[in-house]
């Protein structure tokens, strides 16, 4: 049955409150996302049978919201084809309006507010890659790279490059081309809740590149969650900047150690790195209430597995909010292409810090990836990718996790509810993580160890990628660390 799921149209984001009953809790919030122009004119909606298992509905309360929308005027039926968005005037236009013409190029068109004086320097080095590809991979933050869909990026690329005129080999807008720029403030108003317009989107490099441009732009030290990613720590430090510890329990970042002397936070609310837990709703609202700004690194918002929606927070704050997304979870890191849906105090200095790092990010991807969204084939993509990635998560828990047969007893696996990758704690009584990633590899067993991603003494665990693998390897990879858990 859920085989066919990734061929349903477009991906949705809703928040279905059931205070007042299901059904009515899904006709408001598809009523809210036609009004507030998340859902566009024309957009398919999903079967009423997908959408009942997204959300863990019946198929008949589905059909019955359904059915009265269309009764509005909000939806429209015809004969044969899916259920669609209908000609409604939304409230809020930005996001409906049509993309603004694209601009001739750095310097001609955009009016850059005076950023800071100059730009640091950086060391661009990055990690060294593995020379070749494990036996075992069980790396975590790369996706399987084997069902990167080929065939929709050949597709999409061949309308760029049949269809696109001369002009857009030419200089381009620093925050990215125009028809990126309106794709993705669709798209992320639509699945993930973000609040933006075309013209507060930078398209970046990822990341890493967002979080250098940030640095360029604002003063003062930087909390980053603890345990965070070392990586992106390290990022920080290399341009200068103190950071503070942000510390994690059980609900996520402990925001309310944040202080006025610290700029900014860079935070993992929908899914925290690496424990995994969702930032708790008080404690986004005490975010809200913080005076810094927030940088919201919404590194794998897509792939949530339970039910529970977690919007992004930009969205409840979009005035003090940097979000952030990459394809690097989502297509390949390869491709270098990310976003930043930006305030509007910020967008000139961000734009203006993005000229002077690298002008703009590379054209002909950008109007690849605008296609592919366009197509809605990333769409289909990513749901696709989200069943593939849920039945491993399944059978990594079913391996790993508590109950008869687990390898190791006494290993917790919290917050996999989303993502593609799953911290693994070890019991205190050992094994040693050190002996542990010895062992692995030893075996051809990719992964890392956790306890990097504390600056003082971690707790000993692995982290455990269950995406990079082939559909084909990934039982194996996943059978030979049980065995190293087991010690056999
Ligand atoms: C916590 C976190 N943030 C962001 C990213 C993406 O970084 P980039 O877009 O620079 O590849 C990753 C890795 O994919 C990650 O693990």
């Amino acid at each position: 049955m859920r085989k066919d799921w990734a061929g349903f149209g477009v991906d949705l984001h809703l928040e279905v409150s059931t205070g007042g009953g299901r059904r009515r809790g899904l006709e408001e919030a598809l009523r809210q996302a036609v009004r507030d122009g998340r859902l566009p004119r024309g957009t398919r909606l999903p079967s009423t049978r997908s959408l009942a298992a997204e959300l863990g509905l019946s198929r008949g309360t589905v059909s019955a919201a359904y059915d009265q929308l269309v009764a509005e005027g909000y939806l429209a039926t015809r004969p044969g084809s899916a259920t669609e968005v209908a000609d409604v005037s939304p409230t809020t236009l930005s996001r409906s309006e049509p993309p603004s013409e694209p601009s001739p190029g750095p310097g001609h068109h955009l009016q850059l507010p005076t950023g800071p004086s100059a730009a640091p320097l950086y060391d661009l080095r990055l990690p060294a890659g593995p020379s070749a590809t494990p036996l075992h991979d069980l790396r975590p933050g790369q996706p399987d790279l084997s069902a990167f869909p080929a065939r929709a990026w050949l597709r999409a690329t061949r309308h760029v490059l049949s269809t696109a005129p001369a002009e857009v080999l030419g200089p381009c807008d620093p925050r990215g081309r125009i028809e990126l720029r309106a794709a993705l403030a669709g798209y992320l108003a639509r699945t993930r809740g973000v609040i933006t317009t075309p013209d507060l989107i930078v398209v970046t490099t990822g990341f890493v590149q967002a979080l250098n441009l940030l640095v360029q732009v604002i003063d003062g030290p930087i909390a980053t969650e603890e345990p965070g990613h070392d990586f992106y720590r390290e990022v920080l430090r290399r341009a200068g900047r103190e950071t503070v510890p942000l510390p994690v329990d059980g609900l996520g970042a402990q925001v309310d150690t944040l202080t006025g002397a610290t700029a900014a936070a860079v935070v993992t609310p929908a899914h925290q790195y690496p424990t995994g837990v969702p930032l708790h709703p008080a404690r986004r609202r005490a975010l809200r209430e913080w005076g810094g700004l927030v940088v919201e690194d919404d590194y794998d918002g897509e792939f949530r597995y339970d039910r529970q929606p977690v919007g992004a927070f930009q969205g409840t704050a979009p005035d003090r909010v940097v979000y952030v997304g990459t394809t690097s979870e989502s297509l390949a890191p390869a491709l270098r292409l990310g976003w930043m849906a930006v305030p509007p105090s910020l967008i000139g200095p961000v734009a203006e810090a993005k000229l002077h790092t690298d002008t703009h990010t590379e054209v002909l991807g950008q109007l690849v990836l605008a296609r592919l969204i366009e197509t809605h084939d990333y769409d289909r993509h990513i749901r696709a990718a989200r069943l593939r990635y849920r039945r491993r998560r399944e059978l990594m828990l079913a391996r790993l996790g508590p109950g008869p047969g687990q390898p190791l007893p006494g290993v917790a696996l919290p917050g996999v509810a989303a993502g593609l990758r799953a911290l693994l704690l070890l019991p205190e009584e050992g094994p040693a993580e050190g002996e542990l990633l010895a062992e692995c590899e030893r075996r051809g067993i990719a992964l890392r160890a956790a306890s990097p991603l504390w600056r003082g003494d971690g707790p000993g665990g692995l982290l455990i990628g269950y995406a990079a693998a082939s559909e084909r390897a990934y039982p194996h990879a996943l059978e030979a660390l049980a065995r190293v858990l087991a010690g056999t």
